[in-house]
């Protein structure tokens, strides 16, 4: 498959899951799963989730994974097999802007850090509810990586990669803050949501999931900094590093929402 812009691969998803596992908790909580539901991971990756799912729903319900990634897909197999719980998880490659179910079919549908990558979000969140059962549980959790911050003297130049960051990087870069006008605009019920911040400090870790390198050589090449300001924010960065203050954040929505039941 040619990657995609903003592509990730397993290890990557791996190291951040660990950063986020409190929001994947609550994710699981607000689709308020009980055993023998039946529930969709939309964007699933290499089974991040699914099989976390599968404990909850237990071997009485379903748990689908869908996801265009073909190498994910594999992977997510394996992982839900040596997990023993593949009797009751399926993986399927499939788009989020047509997703491979009929209407109606899910107790509850989540989706995490996808919405990002997308070039028609809402058509993804229309797919989710269309899937949904009448009553049933809607939850997105996404960056906003407008949001990013870093502490630093050369604010000017942050300002500027993290504007460029959430245009080159990925799609929908403001994902996170245009969850709650989506959820809104196709009429899901009983709204909760709330933001939360994933903080960094460590420095090596942040430039590897921003991708600052191709970030910043971007900006280079489009004259949005020059060479003496990249040079001063490594100095920067790499003193905070060295001193053990390096520090950054960034936030995320997780929202949640249930389909009417007409
Ligand atoms: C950042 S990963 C998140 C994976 C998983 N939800 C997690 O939290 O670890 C984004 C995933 O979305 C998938 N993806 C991106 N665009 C997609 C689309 N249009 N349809 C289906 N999957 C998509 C990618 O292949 C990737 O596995």
């Amino acid at each position: 498959m040619i990657k995609p812009k903003g592509y990730v691969d397993a290890q990557y998803l791996q190291t951040t899951a660990a950063l986020l596992q409190e929001f994947k908790q609550r994710s699981y909580e607000w689709m308020h799963i009980q055993p023998g539901h039946v529930v969709l991971d939309d964007g699933c990756g290499p089974a991040s989730d699914t099989v976390a799912l599968a404990r909850l729903v237990g071997s009485s319900g379903q748990v689908s994974g869908v996801d265009y990634d073909p190498e994910m897909i594999v992977e997510a197999e394996y992982r839900a097999m040596r997990a023993g719980f593949n009797n009751w998880v399926n993986h399927q490659q499939g788009s989020t802007d047509e997703l491979p179910y009929p209407s109606n079919q899910f107790d509850s549908c989540r989706s995490e850090r996808v919405f990002q990558h997308l070039k028609n979000p809402e058509r993804a969140l229309e797919e989710m509810v269309r899937v949904t059962k009448p009553g049933g549980r809607i939850v997105v959790w996404d960056a906003d990586w407008g949001t990013l911050t870093i502490d630093t003297d050369e604010s000017e130049t942050e300002r500027k990669l993290v504007r460029i960051m959430t245009k080159i990087t990925v799609n929908n870069g403001y994902s996170g803050r245009r969850l709650y006008r989506m959820f809104k605009k196709q009429s899901l019920t009983g709204l909760v949501f709330e933001a939360n911040t994933m903080f960094f400090d460590r420095y090596e870790l942040l430039r590897t999931i921003v991708g600052f390198d191709y970030v910043e050589s971007e900006a280079l090449a489009m004259g949005e900094v020059t060479q003496q300001e990249l040079d001063r924010w490594h100095e920067s960065l790499a003193e905070s590093d060295h001193e053990g203050c390096f520090f950054g954040s960034v936030n995320g929505i997780l929202i949640a929402g249930e389909k009417p039941e007409k």
